[in-house]
């Protein structure tokens, strides 16, 4: 028996004992949601179940006429005028206007992805990625980026992050490994709480700086069998428990207020039919009083029959649908309507079933004071992007920083250094420093974004004005160097694109880190990656090597270490593999080239 499911009972005693004492109230409301309800037609009440992609309406009218409780914006459903936060601001509040003109005017949630900052609109600040902020190992630290990522979400009108994912991803060849703060669940659970008390403040309220968070993906989404994206968690439940459930534990006990279900499947069946994990243990044990959202269509995934899907997902504890298509399209948003509808009235959805979703969801908008009104405040639209809060994210770049090697002690480099040059791509692209989930779904290479700045250009504000700085993309151009920085790393990806059989340095990363050491001057290495990478001769060939994950767009914050201005703090949030063989390094205990915790400090 694993140490793990040695201590599960005496955890799961505990944990259940003080969950239900300590979560947030919001049955506080239940008297106004009641109320409410009483006066809701079915019709009313399905609606509010639905979260339809903004890409599915053919008009925000629709809100209207289907009395939808929610709209989304997925990674790229973008506001037709454009992606400038007054373009953002003036799409939501189309939508939101179209539900407070209906019957009973219940107010609309609107929910992005603002996984690393609110990663979809121009000149918003990007933080790093999750795997970044877990090498800060700094919770409060995490709290100050949510809390700005909330204020940038609500500057354009929005109310629900799809944010924290709390996976604890437990194999590197998982697309997904970078949204995971650590395959450590202690640590995950600490870093998701931090984040969830800074997108709702401490109480989830009618805070208008604040947002509703949403801890994802429930049950197992890191665990899958050779990290294979939406794929089979297969453990006894003691392991499931005592692995992936703490997060979902922590995040009831500090409030959150919606919960997002994973694609994957434990031991064969779809999390999005589980009835024991969704209602009789995250409802009933745990005690979580919000609502749960479905994935992306991914209740189109239990069975052939979408009128099947509906009926087992609402059944298993659902509460709000995630539906992507609109009329003309396979699996939409009427169609859903239409099923449950039947489904109820053929006695196969129970009334209280559909109450009780509604009353979830309700009890939400209630507790975040939608229904007082919603009114973005226009100075928090006047701070996206701004100085102060490119500055907390410029410190979370810094502490997410892990020195894995300084022979020598080359680092910090002077600043008064003669000829620096500093040579690969992605030195420049300010694409590869973001990773996926920006702007677009899959994030891109290049000038992806405004107002950030790449590690070159921070190179060149940081460096006497006598130093010579040489930008060599390709590395043909080496000679003359006093040393020479090479950025290597993983072009953007998100999900199963990301997927990957071998998570390794490229053959070319690794030729241009050979070629700058065949100088024989001092070589410093740069990683973005969204996961640790077997390095092959990289790291014998680096006379530095800085992890640096996807810091996102304030490369200021890697100058800020790598000249000596501040220490290098980061530490490994999860062990480094050596070879390919040795993957996946498990932090109990497998083999590794540097463990769990790793980092030198200068
Ligand atoms: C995606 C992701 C989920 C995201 C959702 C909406 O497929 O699995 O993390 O919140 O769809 O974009």
């Amino acid at each position: 028996m694993s140490k793990i499911s040695a201590i599960y009972p005496v955890f799961a005693t505990i944990l259940a004992a003080g969950l239900s004492a300590g979560a947030q109230d919001f049955s506080q409301n239940d008297g106004k949601v009641a109320a409410l309800l009483s006066q809701m037609t079915l019709d009313e009440k399905i609606g509010q179940m639905v979260q339809a992609d903004c890409m599915a309406l053919t008009n925000a009218s629709e809100v209207a006429t289907y009395d939808l409780g929610s709209v989304l914006s997925g990674g790229n459903s973008d506001p037709a005028a454009g992606n400038t936060a007054q373009d953002w601001l003036d799409w939501v509040n189309g939508y939101k206007a179209e539900a407070l003109k209906t019957r009973l005017k219940i107010p609309l949630l609107y929910g992005v992805d603002a996984v690393h900052g609110h990663n979809n609109i121009l000149g918003a600040v990007i933080f790093p990625h999750h795997i970044g902020l877990g090498a800060t190992h700094d919770p409060d630290l995490v709290r100050q980026a949510e809390r700005v990522t909330a204020q940038e979400v609500a500057g354009t009108g929005i109310r629900w992050a799809f944010d924290p994912c709390v996976a604890v991803p437990q194999d590197e060849r998982w697309g997904r490994t970078y949204e995971g703060y650590s395959d450590d669940t202690r640590w995950v659970s600490e870093l998701g709480v931090a984040a969830i008390q800074g997108l709702q403040g401490s109480q989830l309220g009618a805070d208008p700086q604040t947002v509703l968070a949403c801890a994802k993906h429930y049950l197992g989404d890191g665990g899958t069998h050779n990290g294979v994206d939406q794929g089979n968690t297969e453990c006894d439940e003691a392991t499931l428990r005592a692995r992936f459930l703490p997060p979902y534990a922590a995040a009831v006990k500090a409030g959150v207020g919606s919960i997002m279900v994973s694609y994957s499947s434990w031991n064969g069946v779809k999390m999005h039919s589980n009835k024991y994990l969704l209602t009789d243990v995250l409802k009933g044990e745990l005690g979580f009083q919000g609502f749960l959202v479905s994935d992306w269509a991914a209740i189109d995934q239990i069975a052939p029959d979408y009128k099947e899907d509906v009926e087992r997902s609402i059944n298993a504890g659902l509460d709000m649908v995630m539906i992507p298509y609109g009329p003309g399209q396979k699996n939409n948003f009427v169609e859903f309507i239409q099923d449950l509808k039947s489904l109820v009235a053929e006695g196969k959805v129970a009334p209280n079933r559909i109450d009780d979703a509604v009353t979830r969801i309700l009890r939400i908008k209630f507790q975040m004071g939608l229904f007082d009104g919603d009114a973005t405040d226009p100075a928090l639209t006047q701070a996206i992007g701004s100085p102060e809060h490119r500055a907390v994210a410029r410190q979370c770049v810094r502490e997410s920083l892990v020195l894995l090697k300084n022979e020598g002690h080359v680092l910090p480099l002077s600043r008064k250094i003669g000829n620096l040059v500093v040579a690969g791509e992605a030195a420049d692209d300010l694409g590869m420093q973001c990773g996926g989930w920006t702007i677009d779904w899959q994030g891109k290479v290049g000038n992806v974004t405004p107002g950030g700045t790449t590690l070159l250009q921070a190179i060149k504000t940081t460096v006497s004005p006598d130093t010579q700085v040489r930008f060599s993309a390709d590395g043909s151009d080496l000679a003359g160097a006093d040393a020479i920085v090479v950025v290597v790393g993983e072009k953007p990806y998100a999900e199963m694109k990301g997927d990957t059989k071998k998570p390794d340095l490229t053959m070319d990363d690794q030729m241009l880190i050979a070629r700058a050491q065949a100088t024989g001057k001092p070589v410093v290495t740069i990683l973005f990656s969204g996961r640790p990478l077997v390095l092959g001769k990289a790291l014998q060939n680096s006379s530095a090597l800085v992890a640096a994950w996807l810091p996102g767009t304030e490369g200021e914050g890697i100058t800020d270490v790598l000249f000596g201005d501040y220490p290098f703090n980061g530490s490994l949030p999860r062990p480094w593999p050596k070879t390919d063989r040795q993957i996946p390094t498990l932090s109990s205990g497998g083999k590794c080239l540097f463990p769990d915790g790793f980092g030198l400090k200068n």
